[in-house]
């Protein structure tokens, strides 16, 4: 038996009942669409090929799907073994048609001899163990095709998985002979709490021209992929079952409830993964945390904290109250986050950021630094021991170390008229007195030093101070004589 896989993905229907102008395999979980939780997952299976099937919304999915494999490449470990091809199904006639597609336009599979799995894209929790448990079930018991099937205390909707005796086997073993919609179900096949969960292994060679026979005779006038089961037990197929063993795993996303579902099973999952590892969750019901978070030990994630996308944490750090993160975020041990919204930054070891800081679009944090509350930094780079402590903006700009920026420092990063962004370089050691404008593009010199209120637009010398403001009169006894007070006071 060949060893090859590869995938399909059904990905092309409307989703009608989500009532959405985005497609619905495009709704994001943890910010990431559910069509691409779907393709990590199989990412662990080692496929050579994913083919997905688009159809509804197209013009979004190809995009999105150019964008992930894109990001898959740009990963450390290199490209994905899995490569993403995509065919389009249009119109949309039903599941088995859609797999169709791939029989009649993708004549590079004419020849291919291997296992496929079918997946759903709108079936985003299912793990990997629950793929490589029916790939085995599979082939250690030599079918030609094998469906994933969860026995469900409440079965409504679902395909119902029809079984016999099995003949050779012992009385407990049944084979299945075919599976019926809801809509075609008899009351008798409703009461059937076996259930399809719409994902297959299957022997490209031998059941891909099963396809061809499939018809729409049914309720919803569609072919169903579901008909192919029938169809190969009567061609004399072997047609195996794999028991999905946890039935959330099945939950599709059809509507918005099921889309919360989905992410409340998610950030379970996660947290309890999380909390296995050593990581304190004071208050799991207010925290949200991604699949793709990895926090280290001793760490702690206070509650209202929702973070998401490719963030890596170290030991000993303590995240939130209230703190957002995504994109790609690296913190090093023992750094503080409090209150603070982070996305695309790198936080070195000993930092603290916030309450109410902002860091986002490229930031690099050394160790040691401390950004304060209300302070935005943006693509900004800034070494060890500096500190801007409070209410400022640092944009487009490069700190060195042991820097001190005064209260309400600003970075006038942008020439609105010219549409241009410049940068703002302040050297090792230098000081920026409260209220400055640094004025890009401007250099401040290792150690030299801003007076307070200065509006900065020409480089500063090292070891300068720098003043540019107006200087300071006193009028005396102004407001004496502006009050007309005449007496000694
Ligand atoms: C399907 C199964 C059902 C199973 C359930 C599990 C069929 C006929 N029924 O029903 O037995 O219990 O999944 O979730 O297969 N799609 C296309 N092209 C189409 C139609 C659908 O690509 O023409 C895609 C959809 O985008 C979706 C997947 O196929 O990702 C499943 O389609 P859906 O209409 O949701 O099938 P269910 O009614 O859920
Ligand atoms: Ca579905």
């Amino acid at each position: 038996m060949s060893s090859d896989l590869k995938a399909v993905i059904l990905a092309a229907g409307k989703g009608t009942r989500l009532k959405s102008e985005l497609p619905k395999v495009l709704h994001p979980l943890f910010g990431k669409p559910i069509l691409m939780h779907v393709l990590d997952t199989l990412g662990a299976l080692k496929a050579s090929e994913a083919c997905v099937i688009v159809g509804h919304g197209r013009a979004q999915v190809l995009p999105a799907l150019d964008c992930y494999a894109e990001s898959k490449t740009a990963q450390p470990e290199g490209a994905s073994e899995t490569v993403i091809t995509t065919i389009t199904q249009e119109p949309q006639l039903g599941t088995g048609h859609a797999l169709l597609q791939v029989r009649q336009k993708l004549s590079a599979w004419a020849a291919y001899t291997g296992d496929v799995l079918v997946l759903s894209g709108d079936v985003p929790l299912l793990t990997a163990d629950a793929l490589t448990r029916l790939l085995q079930v599979h082939r250690e018991t030599h079918q030609d095709l094998t469906l994933l099937a969860a026995a469900l205390p409440n079965p409504f909707g679902y395909g119902r998985v029809i079984t016999e005796p099995s003949p050779n086997g012992p009385p407990s073993a049944v084979s299945v002979t075919r599976i019926v919609e809801q809509k075609d179900a008899t009351e008798a096949e409703k009461a059937v709490s076996l259930v399809n969960t719409g994902i297959y292994c299957l022997n490209w060679a031998k059941i891909s021209p099963l396809l061809d026979q499939l018809s729409n005779q049914n309720a919803q006038g569609e072919f169903y992929l579901t008909d192919v089961i029938a169809l190969a037990v009567q061609a004399g197929y072997s047609v195996g079952l794999a028991h999905l063993d946890d039935p959330e795993e099945m939950l599709g996303v059809n509507s918005r409830a099921d889309l919360a579902l989905c992410h409340d099973v998610l950030n379970r999952r996660t947290l309890n993964r999380l909390m296995a590892d050593g990581v304190t969750i004071l208050h799991p019901a207010s925290t949200f945390i991604g699949p793709d978070v990895s926090i280290g030990t001793d760490s702690t994630v206070l509650p209202g904290c929702y973070l998401q996308g490719s963030v890596t944490i170290g030991k000993r750090c303590t995240i939130g109250p209230h703190t957002t993160m995504s994109g790609t975020v690296v913190i090093e041990d023992d750094v503080k986050v409090l209150q603070s919204s982070v996305r695309d930054a790198r936080i070195g070891s000993f930092s603290s950021v916030g309450p109410f800081a902002q860091l986002r679009d490229g930031v690099e944090l050394s160790h040691h630094v401390n950004i304060g509350n209300f302070v935005e930094v943006k693509k900004a780079s800034i070494d060890h021991h500096t500190n801007a402590a409070h209410l400022s903006y640092l944009g487009d700009a490069t700190l060195g170390t042991d820097v001190n920026i005064g209260a309400g420092t600003i970075t006038a990063n942008y020439d609105p008229i010219r549409d241009v962004k410049s940068q703002t370089l302040i050297e090792d050691g230098a000081k920026v007195g409260s209220n400055s404008v640094l004025v890009a593009p401007v250099t401040v010199g290792q150690h030299a030093s801003v007076a307070a209120g200065s509006v900065i637009t020409k480089d500063v010398s090292p070891w300068d101070l720098a003043i540019a403001r107006g200087r300071q009169v006193a009028v005396s006894d102004w407001v004496k004589r502006t009050k007309g007070i005449t007496e000694p006071v």
